[in-house]
């Protein structure tokens, strides 16, 4: 059976959804600590169990069955590491032969804050007694393309990223090569770097300016300032300093990659920066910033 943690989430809901287009629903295993929310896949006939990272002792009942486990790691940055070396454990415990693990593209090279518990998951999987493969995503485009409404309304994007590209990918795209690797035999052991086409925040600023006809101009800040623009925009001060981190890797390359591993295992192009754009305009996006990381 196949089995992924975060089922409810946004990336776990997209690849639950493609993994139905391709392995019998009662093959699917949805871990999640809210099975209420997923009342409709019970229906369909997947397996919906209950478990918390953050409750160790309901993790190995979930895992039960499950020969390939897709371990999403939680949403708070400090707390991804502990709950991943729990999960591996109890993983081993129940039997799991292979963990397929979502990480960020560059792991082990980048520098980035947030780059760090997905290195020391990664280490911990390579040297643990489970087979693993990586999915090193890209950045999200939707936390770029989210803050189209802001981009708008001062005309100017911020960020402390430079002429960094970043390869950033749709959560659909990405979670479609998920359930891709999940679904098939042949790419345990493989660690993919998962990229689509390469954009600057100038780029997002000129894509937006040309969607729409309003001028957007992408303002490029020393870390501190744009870490104080976005404090002052209500974000907590850690946060923002974690996320003025995260633009200023753009600028050494941190969230950029050169490999096709995206397009190779959708056996298309990944969607570009235009259609996202036009997507979120079309969503009516609001002026929201990711507060997930
Ligand atoms: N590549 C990128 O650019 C990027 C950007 C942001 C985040 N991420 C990473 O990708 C992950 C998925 O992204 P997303 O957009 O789907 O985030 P999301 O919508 O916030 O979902 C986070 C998921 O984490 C699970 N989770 C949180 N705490 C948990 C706990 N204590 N025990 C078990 N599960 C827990 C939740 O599962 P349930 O609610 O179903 O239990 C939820 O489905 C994030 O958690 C983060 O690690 C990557």
């Amino acid at each position: 059976m196949i089995g992924l943690t975060g089922a409810t989430g946004q990336y776990g809901r997209l690849v639950l959804q493609h993994l139905l287009t391709r392995v019998p629903a009662e093959q699917i295993v949805a871990i999640t600590r809210k099975p209420a929310d997923l009342a409709d896949l019970t229906e369909r006939g997947v397996h919906v169990r209950q478990a918390d990272y953050d409750q160790p002792d309901t993790l190995p009942a979930a895992f039960i069955g499950v020969d390939k486990l897709l371990l999403v790691p939680g949403a708070v940055y400090g707390r991804r590491f502990p709950q991943i070396r729990d999960a591996v454990q109890a993983a081993v415990q129940a039997g799991v032969s292979e963990i397929v693990y979502p990480s960020f593209v560059n792991t082990g090279s980048t520098r980035m804050n947030l780059g760090q518990e997905h290195a020391q998951a990664e280490d911990l999987l390579r040297s643990s007694d489970i087979a693993a493969t990586f999915l090193r995503n890209g950045p999200y485009i939707e936390m770029y393309t989210n803050t189209v409404g802001m981009a708008l309304q001062y005309g100017a994007i911020l960020g402390s990223s430079g002429q960094g590209r970043y390869s950033g990918a749709t959560r659909a795209d990405l979670a479609e090569a998920a359930a891709i690797v999940l679904a098939e035999a042949g790419h345990t052991g493989k660690t993919y770097e998962l990229g689509g086409s390469a954009f600057t925040q100038a780029d997002l600023a000129a894509e937006v300016t040309r969607q729409t006809g309003t001028s957007v101009v992408y303002r490029d800040l020393p870390e501190a300032d744009y870490a104080q623009a976005l404090a002052g925009n209500g974000l907590p001060q850690d946060f923002a300093g974690l996320l003025a981190d995260t633009s200023t890797a753009a600028s050494r390359g941190d969230w950029y990659t050169d490999s096709d591993d995206l397009a190779r295992l959708l056996q298309r192009p990944p969607t570009s920066l235009s259609e996202a754009v036009a997507d979120a305009l079309r969503a009516g996006t609001d002026a929201t910033l990711d507060p997930r990381g």
